[in-house]
């Protein structure tokens, strides 16, 4: 059995609001009596990009157990690179595979440099397809930033994952796949794409108000949320969502 939580959309910007919900999430998540496999952090960890929002998200995400990180639309590759990764500042898209208790985690890029809506590019498809492929013996996720679907908001809905149709053909491709985990919609929201389980992390800055509870899209009263996905051994992904009061 594996269990991961799941953060998405800190949106750190130096402000004390930032900083102390991001603050409350990591404390609950490392003082749980048992300690989870892996925390994932789907994108828009910093809210500008600059090296200094970096900084403290690699303070603040400093855990006992492994943190998986994607870009979202609010990240700045380069300042991503030095800051968080430790890395030149140079590059592409970020894509890392994680190996956690047997299972293969590709965290991917869906950012656009400049833009706020998604793409997985070729080079990350081509990545993600090579990967799967070698380790077609073990049970995958995928997270990225960017839903590949309509979430029933304006919002999210104008700014989705683009051309979702190739991942759609390359998930039916790869059996191994058990779930795609995404951010960037700040509402905890469960879908299928694929055929498989399409899991949406709460924001840990404002919630997404729907269009049936009122007008304005950014909810600040809202504790920030968490995630928390089982993966036990029929691979079956099982999604418990909390908030952090
Ligand atoms: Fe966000
Ligand atoms: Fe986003």
């Amino acid at each position: 059995m594996l269990l991961l939580a799941h953060i998405s959309d800190l949106h750190l910007d130096g402000t004390d609001r930032a900083t102390e919900r991001a603050t409350r999430v990591m404390r609950y998540l490392t003082g749980l009596p048992t300690p989870v496999d892996a925390l994932l952090v789907t994108g828009d960890i910093a809210d500008n990009g600059d090296l200094s929002e970096y900084d403290e998200a690699a303070a603040l995400l400093a855990a006992p157990f492994p943190v998986l990180a994607c870009p979202g639309n609010h990240d700045i590759r380069p300042a991503y690179r030095k800051g968080l990764l430790g890395e030149p500042a140079d590059g592409g898209p970020i894509n890392r595979v994680h190996h956690v208790g047997g299972t293969a985690i590709l965290m991917c890029d869906s950012s656009i440099p400049g833009r706020h809506d998604g793409l997985l590019d070729n080079e990350t498809l081509h990545w993600i397809s090579t990967t799967l492929g070698e380790h077609h013996d073990a049970p995958a996720l995928l997270a990225f930033h960017h839903p590949p679907i309509a979430l029933h908001h304006p919002l999210p809905d104008s700014l989705q994952l683009g051309e979702p149709q190739e991942l759609h053909d390359l998930l039916s491709r790869h059996s191994n796949v058990v779930g795609v985990l995404v951010g960037h919609a700040h509402t905890a929201a469960a879908s299928t794409f694929a055929g498989l389980p399409l899991l949406v992390a709460p924001a840990v800055t404002w919630t997404l108000r729907m269009p049936w509870e009122g007008e304005d899209a950014a909810d600040r009263s809202q504790p920030p949320g968490v995630a928390f996905h089982v993966l036990d051994d029929e691979r079956r992904l099982t999604t418990h969502y909390r908030v952090v009061l």
